[in-house]
């Protein structure tokens, strides 16, 4: 059973094509992973796969049910979440409150009058912020609960960021490089905490990351874009050792910034 199947997918901005008919399978219960040198599509895949973007062709299945095109709205509450590669946060709203608005986003269309029902709101806030402050421990981040976002270090709120989809109970979580820009400290947490959710919850991961050891290590199997499609799947050795992959990446280390 794959958790995503994402088939020919095409997506054109103006005259270029970020996406030009992009497969790939992410089978559940599995940490896979998407490399590919910069501008190959990776986050636009993310994107598309998640809704904020309408492909202009192909197929994405969420567990078998054809979701091409639907809001992300829809998808998150059919259990996809995604992360940013630059952490979107409310800067002003504390830690807490961050993880506990992104449980909100999915609520909110259900919650009754507010003049009819204080007294329940009340309740379910403080279950929300009980739920948030349990992600928090999860994350090893319970002591910055009450600072604010803008407080953290970028490794931190990449880790706010997943402690957001974990809020929304997503089966389905999309990490656009968790590591990027994180120390080694932080990066060592940050991947064993997707280990630990994937072993112990079960949830799915599809990781961008162009720390290529960290994708070594935790996903099988991996998948290598460039130019819009992808061009090499497998695991990890066996990428690594197509002649494809390494001419991909090599365009990118000549390639001025
Ligand atoms: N909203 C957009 N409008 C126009 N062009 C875009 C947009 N988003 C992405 N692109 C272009 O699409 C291509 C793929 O970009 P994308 O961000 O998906 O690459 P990536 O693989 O995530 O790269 P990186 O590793 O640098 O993050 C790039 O040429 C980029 O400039
Ligand atoms: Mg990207």
């Amino acid at each position: 059973m794959n958790a995503l199947e994402v088939e020919g997918l095409v997506k054109r901005f103006g005259g270029l094509a970020a996406l030009d008919g992009a497969s790939f399978a992410v089978p559940a219960g599995s940490i896979t992973g998407l490399i590919g040198p910069n501008g190959a599509g990776k986050s636009t895949a993310f994107a598309t796969i998640a809704g904020f973007h309408r492909p202009d062709a192909g197929h994405v299945r969420l567990f078998g049910r054809e979701v091409t095109g639907e809001s992300p709205w829809a998808l998150h509450a059919a259990g996809l979440a995604r992360t940013f590669q630059i952490p979107r946060l409310f800067a002003r709203l504390t830690v807490r409150e961050n993880l506990m608005v992104a449980a909100r986003d999915q609520a909110g269309e259900r919650l009754p009058a507010p003049w009819f029902a204080r007294a329940r709101i009340a309740r379910e806030e403080a279950a929300l912020a009980a739920r948030a402050d349990a992600v928090l421990a999860r994350l090893n981040l319970a002591r910055h609960a009450d600072a604010p976002a803008s407080a953290l270090s970028g490794g931190q709120k990449k880790l706010v960021e997943l402690g957001r989809a974990l809020m929304s109970g997503a089966r389905v979580i999309l990490l656009d490089e968790p590591a990027a820009g994180v120390n080694r400290t932080l990066l060592r947490e940050i991947a064993a905490t997707i280990a630990r959710l994937n072993r112990e919850e079960g949830i799915t991961f599809l990781v961008i990351e162009h720390d290529l050891d960290l994708v070594a290590e935790l996903c099988t199997p991996v998948h290598c874009m460039a130019e819009g499609r992808v061009i090499a799947s497998g695991r990890m050795e066996e990428v690594r050792a197509d002649p494809m992959v390494a001419e991909a990446y090599l365009g990118m280390a000549i390639e001025p910034a």
